[in-house]
């Protein structure tokens, strides 16, 4: 039955976790979100990160100019809302949620464990120490974003997703029941099961290149930096059962491309940036992905239903077209100050592409 659909229009999709950047980068990035996406979370790691709700709307400001002068359809423009996120850190208090909460324009709080993950240097080194804000949070219902891994030096990297989840994520929803969380960018079965055991107040987000590649893909034949992203690629049975409950139609999965530019030089180098830039082609990554499992079918609620109903926001109204026939990736984006993107799989021809 999937091979005779030679074209699927779905619901608009959003991007559930996304870096733009800031000043120049959104020139290119803010283009490219908004070429697929209408809601995109904008994740707070800039530097200096997006601590407060002050800040969040000054962001959205400089976002919101950039989208004026993109190149893109006027209707793509007219649909395109980023909603912000704070950066909590050892100092966020609970008043910082109240204020978060009024502005309506930011959609949840992100934890990053100090250290975790590329600009994380400001997050939490004592979750302990934030009860205040967990339960102002909880109490409006202001959903927590995780980076999910521990950042113990001697923690083994491919560990530190279900040591996470064992040791802090435990306690976060024993000490707060009814907080909203989404565990973003999930690398393994353990937390894949970890989620599907919760309440219905506990979600997940998956990035293409979790749901499509494995550490192999990374590491066989020659070392590809442009498949560093945190958390890690790991082995081909955790990627497998990424693909299985994204395909499997359960409402805690939904999209989070995690798309994170970092110019070509600085992922190709001695000590290469993490992050995977998939933001441009995202749609024809999952669309292969779903489809290489016959779950094409599938695909709507994943992109376009379950992250809106989690969040509590209203499904988009406009609609896009994936068509089966191929697409080549490019292998590489114009960036600012004559340096370049390489995308995720740039080069490779995927059988899904947009409709323009
Ligand atoms: C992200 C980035 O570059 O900002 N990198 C990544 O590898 N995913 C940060 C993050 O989401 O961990
Ligand atoms: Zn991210």
């Amino acid at each position: 039955m999937t091979d005779s659909i030679a074209q699927l229009t779905i619901i608009q999709p959003d991007d559930w976790h996304i870096h733009l950047r800031d000043d120049q980068a959104l020139a290119t990035t803010v283009a490219h979100a908004a070429t697929s996406f209408n809601r995109v979370i904008c994740m707070p790691n800039l530097v200096p990160p997006v601590k407060t709700t002050t800040d969040a709307q000054a962001y959205r400001t400089r976002i919101m100019q950039h989208l004026q002068a993109c190149d893109i359809p006027a209707e793509r423009k007219a649909t395109f809302d980023p909603r912000m996120t704070l950066y909590m850190t050892d100092h966020t208090s609970a008043q910082d949620i109240e204020e978060a909460v009024k502005s309506g324009i930011v959609q949840a709080v992100k934890l990053y464990p100090a250290g975790a993950t590329t600009n994380s240097a400001d997050g939490v080194t004592n979750i302990n120490a934030l009860a205040d804000v967990f339960g102002a949070m909880e109490k409006y219902q202001l959903p927590l974003l995780l980076h999910g891994e521990v950042t113990q030096d001697h923690v083994d990297i491919f560990d530190r997703e279900k040591r996470f989840l064992d040791e802090v994520l435990v306690q976060i929803i024993a000490k707060f029941p009814a907080l909203k969380i989404v565990l973003e960018h999930i690398t393994t079965s353990d937390a894949a099961d970890f989620v599907l055991a919760q309440g219905n107040n506990i979600a997940a987000t998956i990035t293409p290149q979790h749901m499509m590649l494995n550490r192999n893909h990374m590491l066989l034949g020659g070392i590809k930096p442009h498949l560093y992203c945190l958390p890690i690629l790991k082995r081909e049975s955790h990627q497998k059962v990424l693909l299985d409950v994204a395909t499997s139609g359960s409402p805690k999965f939904f999209l989070g491309t995690d798309s994170a530019p970092h110019p070509t030089d600085k992922k190709e180098t001695a000590c290469g940036c993490a992050g995977c830039y998939s933001s441009p082609t995202a749609l024809a990554l999952y669309a292969t992905a779903f489809d290489s499992v016959g779950k094409i079918d599938k695909l709507e609620g994943f992109t376009s239903r379950f992250g809106a109903q989690f969040y509590g926001l209203p499904l988009n109204t406009d609609t896009v077209t994936l068509l089966k026939s191929p697409m080549q990736i490019p292998t590489s984006y114009p960036y600012f100050d004559g340096s370049t993107l390489t995308p995720l799989m740039a080069g490779e021809t995927l059988p899904w592409s947009i409709k323009a």
